[in-house]
């Protein structure tokens, strides 16, 4: 075996022909190898081949455009070689004795899927080619090289390098993906929090809809990829689309994708969300935000998994994996008519219910130390704990914005924190002072000749309802939350009451 090292600097210019010497035999004119204007590190090629004069040629041409070289002269050497040494690329010619060049790359990636390799076939041989490519090579080189090929050797080489790189990349990625997407990186051990566990982990490897429902903050896309992460499907993309953030108009054309000319601004054709998830999982958040003519087109999906890009009439069918999440009372928007009845059954075939945090209290200290942690990796600082006193707050805290309001939180108190513990006076007065008592409403004084109680009691139920309904902007789901009712409750109440009419 040997090893040589190209010459630096690796960028080599043409020499210019000199009276009296030689004109080399190639001449390089180039950049070295670059992702995206950075110049990429070293590479490392494994040549294989008995004929000395190639091997040595081949040396030669890689050196010179900065990489460094290893060489084998049969299959043997280079798979004890390839056990020892960090390659990025293996070059092997098809006939050798022994391990032939095609055995070779079949058990080169038998062992590492990732590595690119790149076979030597003889002159024409067509049959050599195909048989390379279905061992798994990269691509083949046709010997002998003539000096107008030399380019291509040279891009193709680069090519395989950036491939293995990113193929491996991605493999680490996913893999980092995955795993914080595992059981024990869900942070909690309450009972509401280990039913949830419970159904996802029996529900994981299905291909049933799921219809994740909850508060803001709760944990519903973390349960949506833990769903993804620990089915057969993990290995395949997670495709996430927030229904409620993308205009009526656009939501169609993202989720199905569209043809050229489709509409004014469809200039090509655009592949949408659903053919992206083909064989992995679409995670459709804020449901309840979808509008009437889409839900029509989502339920055609999940009913037929086929669906028409905007502007075409050819159907294409998925293999997609749904799961919708929403923080609204589908079933009331289902009376309210804005929501199809029809579609919240095909989506509600497996319902999870993320509970607040308010109601799994005992995760408080999990979640908190947890989010410490984090913050003090992410921030650089070191705030090792929180006071008794602190963590007595938080735990009494109702948390309205739930564990997204427990991990800004934190992170903001780990930035602001001047020495290693936070204590009481460091969180915000809110969280500070349990929620006082609501305030007793002021008695009207009884007039000796009496009042009707129906008037009084009905004309503080207004008073009331239109207060919430004007701190929420009218908003009604949020303001029968205020209330303590559900939402049907409060409709039938406006109209009764006709407070619609002092809407703004
Ligand atoms: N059990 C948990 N362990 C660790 N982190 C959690 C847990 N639950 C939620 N989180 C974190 O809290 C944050 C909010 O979670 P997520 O985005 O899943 O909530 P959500 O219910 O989808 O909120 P929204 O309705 O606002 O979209 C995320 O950063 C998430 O990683
Ligand atoms: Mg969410």
């Amino acid at each position: 075996m040997t090893r040589r090292r190209c010459p630096r600097p690796s960028q080599e210019t043409e020499r210019p022909a000199v009276e009296g010497r030689a004109k080399p035999f190639y001449t390089f004119v180039f950049p070295p190898p670059q992702r995206g204007g950075i110049p990429l590190s070293r590479s490392t090629v494994l040549i294989v081949d008995d004929e000395e004069l190639y091997r040595n040629a081949l040396e030669r041409i890689l050196t010179r455009v900065g990489h460094d070289v290893v060489t084998a002269s049969n299959g043997m050497e280079a798979l004890s070689l390839l056990a020892s040494e960090r390659v990025d690329l293996v070059l092997a010619d098809v006939q050798m004795p022994g391990i032939d060049g095609l055995e070779l790359v079949r058990q080169v990636r038998a062992n590492d899927p990732d590595m690119p390799c790149i076979v030597i076939t003889g002159h024409g041989g067509a049959e050599q080619s195909v048989e390379a490519l279905g061992a798994g090579a990269f691509w083949y080189l046709e010997k002998p090289f003539e000096q107008s090929h030399l380019a291509v050797v040279r891009k193709l080489v680069d090519q395989a390098i950036e491939m293995g790189r990113l193929k491996s990349e991605n493999r680490i990625l996913h893999s980092q993906i995955s795993h914080r997407y595992q059981f024990e990186n869900i942070i909690g051990n309450s009972t509401a929090l280990n039913r949830v566990l419970d159904v996802v982990s029996k529900v994981a490897d299905s291909d049933s809809t799921v219809l994740i429902t909850g508060e803001s903050g709760t944990g519903k896309e973390l349960v949506a990829r833990a769903l993804h992460y620990n089915s057969r499907r993990a290995e395949r993309m997670f495709v996430t689309v927030n229904c409620g953030a993308i205009p009526e108009n656009l939501l169609e054309s993202e989720l199905f994708g569209h043809v050229k000319g489709a509409f004014t601004n469809a200039v090509g054709h655009r592949e949408g969300r659903f053919a992206a998830a083909d064989n992995g999982t679409i995670f459709l958040d804020e449901i309840g935000d979808m509008s009437p003519n889409l839900q029509v087109k989502l339920l055609r999906v999940l009913q037929d998994k086929t669906f028409e890009p905007v502007g075409s009439s050819k159907s294409v069918t998925v293999n997609v994996r749904v799961i919708a999440a929403t923080n609204q009372n589908l079933e009331e928007a289902i009376q309210d008519k804005r929501f199809r009845e029809d579609l919240f059954y095909r989506l509600n075939v497996i319902p999870i219910e993320v509970p607040p945090l308010r109601e799994r209290r005992e995760d408080i200290p999990l979640l908190a130390e947890h989010f410490l942690e984090v913050a003090g990796q992410e921030c650089g600082a070191r705030v090792d704990s929180l006071s008794r006193d602190a963590l007595r707050s938080l735990t009494e805290y109702t948390w309205p914005g739930n564990i997204r309001e427990l991990e800004n939180l934190i992170e903001r108190l780990v930035i602001l924190s001047s020495d290693g513990e936070i204590g009481l006076e460091d969180l915000p007065p809110s969280v500070r002072s349990p929620k006082s008592a609501p305030s007793q409403p002021t008695m009207p004084e009884l007039p000796p000749e009496g009042i009707s109680l129906k008037d009084v009691v009905d004309g503080f139920e207004s008073r009331v309802i239109t207060q919430a309904l004007e701190k929420t902007q009218w908003n009604k789901n949020r303001a029968a939350k205020l209330l303590g009712v559900n939402r049907t409750t409060l409709v039938e109440k406006i109209k009764k009451k006709g407070l619609d009419a002092d809407r703004p």
